[in-house]
């Protein structure tokens, strides 16, 4: 396996499982649908945590589901082969995941009435998240050092581009109706609220019952146990040595990861790339 990315526009990604033809078949031809739930993030802002909740407030809080079948199969990453492929043939409302920057997205999305939820994190969070999460992985360029990692994040040399970037191009489309915009910070600090804002916007009502088996299923405990959202089915199958998907599950662990000067470094740069957009998008700064 090359110890390099896939480059495709100009941005790197995984250089397994994603190929150039299905990027841009997927661009240009897929088809989003009005029924379809859309769960997009930047890679470590909690993408698998929101798609369990997703997949929990759908079968009202029954655990069957996602107890029985892998995290990547209820909710398919649009833009890997496989995920393409398995979406591709299914018939129904879909659960559809995506790290893509919206210029890479299926351009069909924008044009139909499908839901699509967008999850923030503080950057410095998913900065710290990667570090341990990909320096394990085999398919993805490996930095020498953390100090390494961390100018690559700040350059936007990482899978899926500039985090920058990428906020940029999705908070563009924040004002329309069928867009919910949410934070990893909401999601850990109210997370009652926050799930029943998600079922607002799906318009889905839960009993008290309901809402609380799906608060307890998709707890950091719960998840980190439950072999099908917890990665270690990749383990199993010795596809790649996987780190722990759920490391520690809080905001704020940058503080005893980054240094003073690359704080303040961060700071500014942070200052500087996100000057032009709203500082209450961000809760956490
Ligand atoms: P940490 O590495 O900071 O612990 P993603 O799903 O986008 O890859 O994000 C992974 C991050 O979400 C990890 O962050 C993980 O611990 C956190 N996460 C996953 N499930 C969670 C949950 N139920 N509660 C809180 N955090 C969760």
């Amino acid at each position: 396996m090359s110890d390099d990315f896939l480059w495709f526009e100009g941005i790197p990604f995984p250089n397994t499982g994603l190929q150039p033809e299905i990027l841009r078949k997927l661009h240009d031809e897929f088809v989003i649908k009005d029924e379809d739930v859309i769960t997009v993030t930047y890679p470590k802002s909690g993408t698998n945590w929101l798609i369990e909740i997703l997949c929990l407030i759908h079968s009202k809080g029954d655990p069957k589901w996602i107890q029985s079948v892998p995290i990547w199969e209820r909710s398919p990453w649009v833009e890997t082969n496989i995920g393409y492929k398995i979406l591709s043939e299914k018939e129904g409302p879909r659960f559809i995941s995506s790290h893509l920057p919206i210029q890479l997205f299926p351009k069909s999305a924008f044009s139909s009435k499908a839901k699509m939820i967008y999850l923030l994190r503080n950057p410095r969070d998913v900065l710290v998240s990667g570090y341990f999460f990909w320096k394990q992985m085999t398919f993805v360029k490996k930095p020498k050092s953390w100090e390494e990692y961390f100018e690559w994040f700040c350059q936007g040399h990482v899978i899926y581009g500039s985090w920058f970037d990428q906020i940029h191009g999705w908070m563009s489309v924040r004002q329309k109706k069928n867009f919910l915009l949410l934070s990893y910070e909401e999601l850990k600090k109210d997370t009652k609220r926050t799930v029943e804002k998600i079922c607002q916007f799906l318009g889905k009502t839960l009993e008290p019952e309901e809402l609380n088996s799906v608060l307890k299923n998709s707890s950091f405990q719960a998840m980190r146990e439950n072999a099908m959202s917890n990665y270690s089915l990749l383990r199993v199958h010795s596809v790649v040595d996987v780190p722990q998907l759920l490391r520690k599950g809080t905001p704020g662990d940058w503080k005893n990861h980054l240094t003073v000067a690359q704080s303040e470094a961060f700071d500014e740069l942070f200052q500087e790339k996100m000057a032009d957009l709203p500082r209450e998008l961000f809760p956490w700064e």
